[in-house]
């Protein structure tokens, strides 16, 4: 059975490996650990680990963001991250809550699964509602959106905006 934890150093090679394949092309969060040696990596889980904390430097217009893993013991699934407070631009278009699954693993339940887990993270985090948003040809995020009670808001620009109850 899968589950939702924290970065750990047992699965990060696979979370680097997933980064480095170049048939995929992975951006953002999914690309950071692309290239890195094994202390490299480390301290990439461990500043993952940081972003939770309040007290975290961080550029400005970045808030604290629990990170997750979506791992079946050390294999890597996918990963989801729960942003702590929105800022005028989350609530325009980043949302609360990003996601992704790796490609090998995609079309199997899996992000609808994470995204049901990470609710409740939220929720002990104070959000009552989580805003998530995706791309309007998004079509697999916008199932995962609607199966997790997702309630439409509105698009902006090219985004699709949610609001999913936490509790
Ligand atoms: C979006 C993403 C997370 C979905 O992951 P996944 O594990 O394949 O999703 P699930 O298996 O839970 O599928 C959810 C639904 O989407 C559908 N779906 C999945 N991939 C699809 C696709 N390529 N085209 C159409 N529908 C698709 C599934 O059939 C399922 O529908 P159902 O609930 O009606 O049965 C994954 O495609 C991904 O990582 N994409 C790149 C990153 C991204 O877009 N993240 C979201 C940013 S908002």
């Amino acid at each position: 059975m899968p589950e939702l934890v924290v970065p750990r150093l047992s699965v990060a090679p696979a979370v680097r490996a997933a980064a480095d394949d170049p048939s995929l092309l992975p951006d953002g969060i999914d690309a950071a650990p692309r290239g890195m040696d094994d202390a490299q990596l480390a301290a990439w889980v461990e500043s993952l680990h940081a972003d939770t904390r309040e007290g975290t430097p961080r550029p400005e217009g970045f808030v604290p963001s629990t990170h997750l893993w979506w791992v079946e013991g050390d294999d890597y699934l996918g990963r989801v991250h729960v942003r702590h407070r929105l800022t005028p631009w989350l609530r325009e278009l980043g949302g609360h809550v990003g996601y992704s699954v790796v490609p090998a693993h995609r079309r199997r339940g899996h992000a609808t699964a994470m995204l049901a887990a990470a609710l409740p993270v939220a929720a002990a985090l104070g959000i009552e509602c989580a805003l998530v948003t995706c791309d309007v040809d998004n079509t697999a995020s916008r199932r995962v959106i609607e199966r997790n009670g997702g309630l439409f808001a509105d698009q902006r620009g090219e985004k699709l905006r949610w609001w999913v109850p936490t509790g």
